[in-house]
């Protein structure tokens, strides 16, 4: 079955009790009218003191423990999202940085809280904008660049909802947004929507195509190599990244079922989005800049989102150790965050000519990617 969206956002708690008052005066009058003799509150009032109580043998008897059991609702199945360790949270509260699987709503940054902690005026919102791939392209830097701005909200982990958690429903998709206030924009960040083949159509009915599309694109091959370095880093014994590449090495035939090298196709996959949203929807971020110019694109990224111009160079500084940008919060007295250790990982040394094989194939399909979005990103 196909889930709802209803609306995008839930109700304020103020809005919550104004309704829960509007009711209880609304079922009081209904009673008021329907029970004979009703005459207003003094009679009602009258009556609730003087009517027949229920004797002890009238009241229902407890039930036996076991059946007590089975009367209780079904419980909610435990809420789970893909976790990666956002800049600046605690170390050692997630150990691994990508897609791990772990129990409860979205628990780094910012994540689900019960409702009834949200602040008066905050109400919790599908988002309006989605950093939908490509994975290792810079997702998480720039997500965490656009929520220095005070007007964006964003969930910390990937909810993976277009693809593996879509049947959960839109009200737990918006559980696990972060509260938010009028005027503040809902974001969320899960790569793997760009290669999903359900995902275009899906995102496309929560708001009849107007959710706002960013995909940070960088050089497939380097993309390539910084995926199997991750799966590296996870898996002893994998091949070398060459074995895999190519189904016939000295033919230099490549192994195109490869999902490292298959996600870097990015015309193809983007073809299939182009059937259910306006090439204005999209916003194209090139992951090579965002390391060596990230104020450049996040202000276009600002521009995109209709949020005012605040993110600047001011916030950025490149961090030699590192080796890559690093910002600063307003709330930290100017206090330098850098992503954490699965960022900008060493990348293994891969032979010359399997990388000149692989870029003369990608060559085609960088060459239609460019055409359709409109902009060379020089990575032939
Ligand atoms: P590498 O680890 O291969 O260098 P994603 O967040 O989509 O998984 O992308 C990860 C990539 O983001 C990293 O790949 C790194 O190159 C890139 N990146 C961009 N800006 C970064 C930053 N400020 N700090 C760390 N990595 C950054």
């Amino acid at each position: 079955m196909t889930p709802r969206p209803g609306s995008l956002c839930s109700q304020t708690a103020r809005r919550k009790l104004l309704a829960m008052f509007l009711a209880l005066v609304l079922g009081t009058s209904i009673v008021l009218y329907a029970y004979p003799g009703a005459g207003g509150p003094a009679t009602y009032a009258a009556y609730l003191y003087t009517r027949p109580r229920p004797t002890e043998s009238r009241r229902k008897k407890p039930l036996p423990q076991h059946q007590q059991q089975q009367q209780q609702p079904p419980r909610t199945e435990p809420r789970r999202a893909s976790v990666e360790t956002p800049a600046g949270s605690r170390p050692g509260t997630q150990s691994s940085a990508v897609a791990a699987s772990v129990a409860g709503p979205a628990r780094s940054g910012e994540d689900a809280e019960p409702e009834s902690e949200i602040p008066a005026g905050e109400r919790r919102c599908l988002p309006q904008a989605i950093i939908i791939g490509v994975k290792k392209g810079g997702t998480r830097a720039l997500l965490e660049f656009l929520r220095l701005h005070p007007d964006v909200r964003a969930a910390g982990s990937e909810p993976h909802f277009f693809d593996r958690n879509y049947q959960r429903g839109y009200d737990w998709y918006r559980s696990l947004m972060p509260p938010s206030l009028k005027g503040q924009l809902t974001m969320e960040k899960t790569p793997s929507y760009f290669v999903t083949r359900e995902a275009p159509a899906r995102i496309r009915a929560m708001a009849d195509g107007n959710t706002k599309l960013l995909v940070v694109v960088r050089d497939p091959v380097t993309r390539a190599i910084s995926d199997y370095t991750q799966t590296q880093s996870k898996r002893l014994g994998l091949p070398a990244f060459e074995e895999l590449s190519f189904r016939n090495v000295s033919a230099g035939i490549v192994e195109t079922h490869w999902n490292a090298l298959r996600i870097g196709l990015y015309a193809e996959h983007l073809q299939r989005w182009l059937h259910y949203f306006s090439r204005k929807q999209f916003l194209f971020v090139s992951g090579e800049r965002l390391v060596t110019d990230p104020a450049t694109e996040v202000a276009h990224a600002q521009h995109f989102l209709g949020l005012r111009p605040l993110i600047s160079e001011e916030n950025f500084s490149f961090n030699t150790t590192k080796g890559f940008p690093c910002f600063k919060k307003a709330e930290s007295q100017g206090q330098l965050h850098c992503l954490g250790k699965s960022k900008g990982r060493q990348h293994p040394n891969i032979k010359p000519e399997a990388l000149s094989r692989l870029r003369e194939f990608f060559q085609p399909f960088n060459r239609k990617f460019y055409q359709m979005v409109g902009h060379d990103f020089g990575w032939d």
